[in-house]
């Protein structure tokens, strides 16, 4: 059944992504050969109490027949059990000895061991290892140290944790946070943290004379403290961009892909890179929508536009997302995450497995690798429902399954956590390291409010039970723009479920998907009539209503009457 269908558009993003957890060290690896030992120390899994960690010694000295590492923490972390090693601890000094059959350490050798610990407060990486009492260089999960050339170099504050929420605050962008204040009510979610947008060189600078990048880097370092932060950047300037819908074209036509790397891309990856900035966790979501768009909107399906093929073959897609993720994934403390869509749009067997094919194309293009992702952010900027609780995908009503509904058409996945963690095992299948995270967007998909369905539909039909169930209010699946009873939805939180690193409010309630009507602009924006209520659609929304709010500005602009209503309708409740 192919439900070539799908497209939606949402105004998503996309991301690029970082590294999940450090590279492990490489011997030989230039620069660190000199150094007596190297040792690669990565937070494999961290919760409110305890945390594992796995560490890798690599021998750069004479052969050995039998070691011990040590190292010491500045809190209060208690390691509970341990092996591959055998591990003692004297108040914040740990040692780890070998057993008996792992004592022989090559020259160029390595040996790997792990354990579990308690913390309470912040679980800082250590920032010196000894082997042998002799004093390694530091990898904490980076992609090297900060100094090869010296062998006592602390390495990175910030090493690379398999999820940078973990344990972290966000940073609040204070020029969100000013307008969500200004709206009557809207201190009640102004302190929330929210992504920062490149969607343009100029914002690199800060657009008319709004923040610049390092400003928002140096609020973060502000907002700091002595604690964890993370800093949610969106990379959003692809040539091309937008290749399916008209609101969020960009700046850069189709062929710039070199404007895109040199100007954009590079100076980016130049400031990330400032050691000033060494101690935050910058999570970098890349390019929204872009690649889903290459699956479903293109060649011979229904919803094929001219210009998302033109993307597809001139390859610039791909090649900017590759270059984006090398890039930025080298830098020790950014994590990438790449734009997955959402359920409503990749949930459909036609796209589910060839998406994944594609994203892991992309992370292995201009010289890009999986080591590169930390994992994928869904429904960035759509509307899709966290967890439908009141029918499943595998209810049926008189012998008639859910996925036959007029709603689901065949989807495989009802709501967006659900698909997010299938589509994260899928990844895993085809090459993405094992510790990626997900990130699934929750600023706008609460659907609170009065028509929020307090039980199932009624049983009549299966149209008549999942449209009288769901919480997803919207006309068709595929709809994108500035959606008609829409909701705060879950508020930011770190690893909330199985796989998923975090929910994050990437797209800044209160900023508009589109116009309502053409305005004109100097910033690409074209006008999409899926953003007038009163368009009756495309192949893409079932040539269904838009369902978007009337009277919008600008995609980006700030839009007090759906901020109004996204509080009002919030679910969670404010
Ligand atoms: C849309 C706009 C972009 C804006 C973003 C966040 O994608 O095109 O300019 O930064 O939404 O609101």
């Amino acid at each position: 059944m192919s439900r070539t269908r799908t497209a939606i558009l949402a105004a998503l993003a996309l991301v690029a992504g970082a590294t999940g957890t450090a590279a492990a060290v490489v011997p030989g690896d230039a620069g660190i050969t000199a150094v007596p030992c190297t040792v690669d120390y990565k937070v494999q899994n961290q919760w409110d109490s305890g945390f594992t960690a796995s560490v890798t010694i690599t021998n750069n000295s004479a052969a050995k027949t039998s070691w011990s590492a040590s190292w010491a923490y500045a809190g209060n972390q208690k390691v509970t059990s341990f092996w591959s090693s055998r591990i003692t601890q004297s108040g914040t000094a740990v040692t780890a000895a070998n057993e008996s059959y792992n004592g022989a350490l090559a020259t160029g050798g390595s040996v790997s061991f792990g354990f579990n610990a308690s913390y309470s407060g912040t679980n800082a990486t250590p920032t010196t290892f000894k082997l042998d009492g002799v004093t390694c260089n530091v990898d904490g999960g980076g992609s090297g140290p900060t100094d090869p050339t010296d062998p006592t170099d602390p390495g990175t504050p910030s090493a690379k944790v398999d999820n940078p929420y973990a344990g972290a605050k966000v940073y609040v962008n204070p020029e969100w946070s000013a307008k969500a204040a200004a709206e009557p009510g809207g201190t009640r979610v102004s302190s929330q943290p929210t992504g920062v947008w490149l969607d343009r060189i100029a914002a690199i600078n800060g657009v008319n004379g709004g923040m610049s990048l390092r400003q928002h880097l140096d609020a973060a370092l502000a907002q700091k403290g002595t604690g964890q932060e993370v800093v949610q950047l969106v990379v959003y300037d692809l040539p091309g961009r937008d290749c399916a819908a008209l609101a969020s074209n960009g700046e850069l036509g189709p062929t710039e892909i070199d404007k895109y790397k040199t100007q954009f891309i590079d100076p980016i990856a130049a400031i990330l890179s400032d050691s000033k900035y060494s101690a935050l966790r910058i999570v970098t979501t890349i390019e929204i929508d872009s690649l889903p768009n290459l699956v479903t909107n293109t060649g011979s399906r229904a919803t094929a536009t001219p210009a998302c093929d033109t993307m597809l073959a001139n390859g610039n897609y791909v090649k900017g997302v590759g270059y984006a993720l090398n890039k930025l994934g080298a830098i020790p403390n950014v994590y990438n995450y790449i734009d997955a869509g959402h359920h409503g749009w990749l949930g459909w067997d036609d796209n589910f497995a060839p998406s994944a094919t594609l994203f892991k194309q992309a992370a292995t293009a201009e010289g890009a690798t999986v080591d590169d992702v930390a994992g994928f952010i869904t429904n960035t900027a759509n509307y899709s429902a966290l967890k439908e609780n009141n029918f499943t995908i595998n209810d049926s009503v008189n012998g008639t399954s859910v996925r036959q509904s007029k709603w689901v058409d065949w989807n495989r996945y009802v709501d967006e956590q659900s698909y997010a963690q299938a589509f994260r095992n899928q990844l895993v299948s085809v090459g993405f390291r094992s510790d990626i995270g997900m990130l699934i967007d929750t600023s706008r998909n609460g659907w609170g409010g009065s028509a929020r369905p307090a039980g199932p539909g009624a049983s009549t039909s299966v149209d008549t039970y999942v449209d009288g169930g769901r919480y997803d209010r919207r006309i068709h699946i595929g709809n994108w723009c500035n959606q008609s009873g829409a909701g705060l939805g879950e508020r930011p939180k770190a690893s909330p479920a199985t796989g998923i690193d975090a929910y994050v409010w990437m797209k800044p309630p209160g900023e508009s998907d589109g116009s309502s009507s053409a305005i004109s602009n100097d910033e690409g924006k074209g006008f999409d009539r899926m953003c007038d209520p009163t368009y009756t659609g495309n192949a893409r929304n079932g040539n269904s209503l838009s369902g978007a709010l009337p009277n919008a500005p600008l995609s980006g602009h700030w839009f007090s009457a759906q901020f109004q209503q996204l509080m009002a309708n919030a679910y969670p409740a404010l």
